[in-house]
């Protein structure tokens, strides 16, 4: 097969809700996730040497085992039992990287979706999110895509019935210098809020449910005004973080927001619309502050897919 390009989408957490802590040391999670149309490319390329290449056009980014992409490709040739298969990949990074936004996820979730197809491994695909799950808690929402409540580890996944949200705008402000880490930020939000971690599965399916019929999800799916945005981790990382505190606060003053929120364990914040075009409008408005802050901006819509072929 000739060479084959995927396209790696970005995520926002519209709900983030830490609801306690699981046996395996992971958090259990309530999320509401977005697929956006930012996205990075992955090209694939076969090769018959058996060896699994990768590069990018960031030099900040590790291109050996310490990437998803290279550990999804070597998980997917393991399983499929054919170690002579190997490719070269090069990765073009459009997602900001550290951000909250599942990038790397989303780049192993494009090299799952890429090599099954270039290597013929036919994994259906609930084996595709069976893989992405081991590699990565974000990473089965990247392969689906589109709108859906996301628990357990964020792995298992609900579809949002009749999601609205591909008409939204979003407007996505991150400073170039901070990073947060996710395992900090779920660190300190352990210190800070274990005591009042719920440890009962009722209690968690309780706390999905009021998800589930509550006012987020009725505006996304009857297109009701959007209800005050929850991150969990934003009260953790906002403290900590100068960028996020003045970020908030610029987009708060945007005309138009709908809701303004922190994505994942930030340190990108945004701020959504009702439509591309009033992301646009508030991007002109905010851009002379934004500048002399340092953030870098992206205005983008809401994508449906996940990791795509393409
Ligand atoms: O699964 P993933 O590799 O994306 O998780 C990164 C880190 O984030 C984990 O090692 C853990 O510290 C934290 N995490 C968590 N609970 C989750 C997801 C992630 O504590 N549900």
């Amino acid at each position: 097969m000739a060479e084959l390009l995927v396209s790696a989408p970005a995520k926002i957490n519209l709900h983030l809700e830490v609801l306690g802590l699981r046996s395996d040391g992971f958090h259990e999670l309530a999320m509401v996730m977005q697929m956006l149309d930012l996205a990075d490319t992955l090209r694939l390329q076969p090769t018959a040497d058996g060896s699994i290449r990768l590069r990018c056009d960031r030099s900040d980014l590790p291109t050996d085992g310490r990437n998803l992409i290279v550990r999804a490709a070597e998980l997917l040739r393991a399983r499929a039992g054919l170690p002579e298969l190997g490719v070269a990949m090069e990765l073009t990074k459009r997602i900001p990287i550290g951000a909250g936004l599942a990038g790397g996820s989303s780049n192993g979730a494009a090299a799952l979706v890429g090599l099954n197809a270039l290597w013929g491994c036919a994994l259906s695909p609930e084996q595709l999110l069976a893989l992405a799950a081991e590699l990565g808690s974000d990473m089965p929402f990247c392969i689906a895509g589109g709108t859906q409540l996301c628990f357990g580890r964020g792995e298992v996944l609900e579809p949002v019935p009749l999601a609205q949200a591909p008409s939204l705008g979003v407007l996505l402000i991150k400073h170039p210098e901070a990073s947060v880490s996710t395992p900090w930020a779920y660190g300190r939000c352990r210190e800070q809020r274990q005591d009042f971690y719920l440890s009962d599965e009722a209690d968690f399916e309780q706390r999905r449910q009021a998800l589930r019929t509550g006012p987020l999800l009725t505006a996304l799916g009857q297109g009701a005004p959007l209800p005050p945005l929850r991150n969990d981790l934003q009260p953790v990382v906002e403290p900590e973080v100068a960028s996020v505190r003045e970020g908030l606060a610029l987009l708060r003053q945007a005309d138009g927001a709908l809701a303004v929120a922190m994505s994942g364990s930030g340190p990108s914040l945004f701020a959504l619309f009702p439509s591309r075009a009033a992301a646009v409008a508030a991007h002109q408005q905010l851009d002379g502050a934004l500048q002399a802050g340092g953030f870098e901006a992206w205005v983008c819509g809401c994508h449906q897919a996940g990791a795509t072929l393409g």
